[in-house]
């Protein structure tokens, strides 16, 4: 099975068709919804809206050890993360979709690790690329075969929100080589790596971080979310066979 976590703007996907609605419960608690089972082009998916079904979860509370147990638990073999951001460089530009291969982890009191000693051992990851090479690689042949522009490589910053930034704090980002920033990256990928998912982001930018564009970040979101997200809905989707038959 191909999980696939929907972010802002992807609470709810109602062309995948028809999916069965699986409750699961982990060791940490349920996970943000029912996973939604099916196959899509004979292809078995499992989407999960991390935010909740109805959004409700900001995330600072998402419980992202329960949301990725359980996709484990559900037999994924791979895991699309599907996130909104704003960019940083004028050379992404909202509506873009990026392939982000590196993160930076600003965030802070989040459950992050299924690895807290808790059976009296300590066990560390290996996370210097912290995205799947061969699903990375599908993501791109993907985004070729159906024509939809994905820009391959940037730095993902994942910050504490759920306000949005200062501008000093998008330069400090900046200073750091950081080109995305969202608030639900981390520590979901670092969970998928220590149960052994294979992860990917697909970064939708909604937006110009603050203090880079000429409208608000929240009217800017507004305008780009629907468009991105809707491209990356086709991406996704023309993925899904090329990451089935690896
Ligand atoms: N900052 C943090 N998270 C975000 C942004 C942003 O500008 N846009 C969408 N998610």
């Amino acid at each position: 099975m191909i999980a696939i976590l929907g972010g802002s703007g992807l609470d709810r996907w109602p062309q995948l068709g028809r999916l069965e609605p699986k409750t699961i419960d982990t060791p940490y608690g349920p996970p943000a919804a029912p996973l939604l089972c099916g196959a899509v082009d004979g292809v078995r998916v499992g989407f999960l809206p991390r935010h909740g079904q109805d959004h409700s979860l900001p995330p600072h509370r998402i419980n992202y050890r329960a949301n990725v147990w359980a996709l484990k638990a559900a037999g994924a073999r791979a895991v699309i993360g599907v996130a909104t951001v704003g960019s940083i460089p004028p050379h992404i530009a909202p509506g873009a979709l990026v392939l982000p291969d590196q993160i930076v982890d600003y965030t802070h009191g989040r459950e992050g690790t299924f690895f807290d000693g808790a059976d009296g051992r300590v066990e560390h990851v290996e996370f210097t690329e912290p995205y799947d090479g061969a699903l990375r690689a599908a993501l791109r042949e993907a985004a070729t075969a159906c024509g939809v522009a994905l820009i391959d490589g940037a730095t993902y910053a994942a910050t504490q929100g759920p306000r949005l930034e200062t501008r000093a704090e998008i330069d400090r980002l900046e200073r750091d080589g950081c080109h995305l920033v969202g608030m639900t990256g981390m520590p979901e990928a670092a969970l998928a790596r220590e149960l052994g998912l294979p992860y990917a982001c697909l970064a939708v930018v909604a937006n110009r971080a603050a203090g880079r564009g000429a409208l608000g970040v929240l009217a800017e979101i507004e305008q780009h979310l629907a468009a991105g997200i809707a491209a990356a809905q086709r991406l996704v989707l023309a993925a899904l066979p090329r990451i089935a038959t690896d």
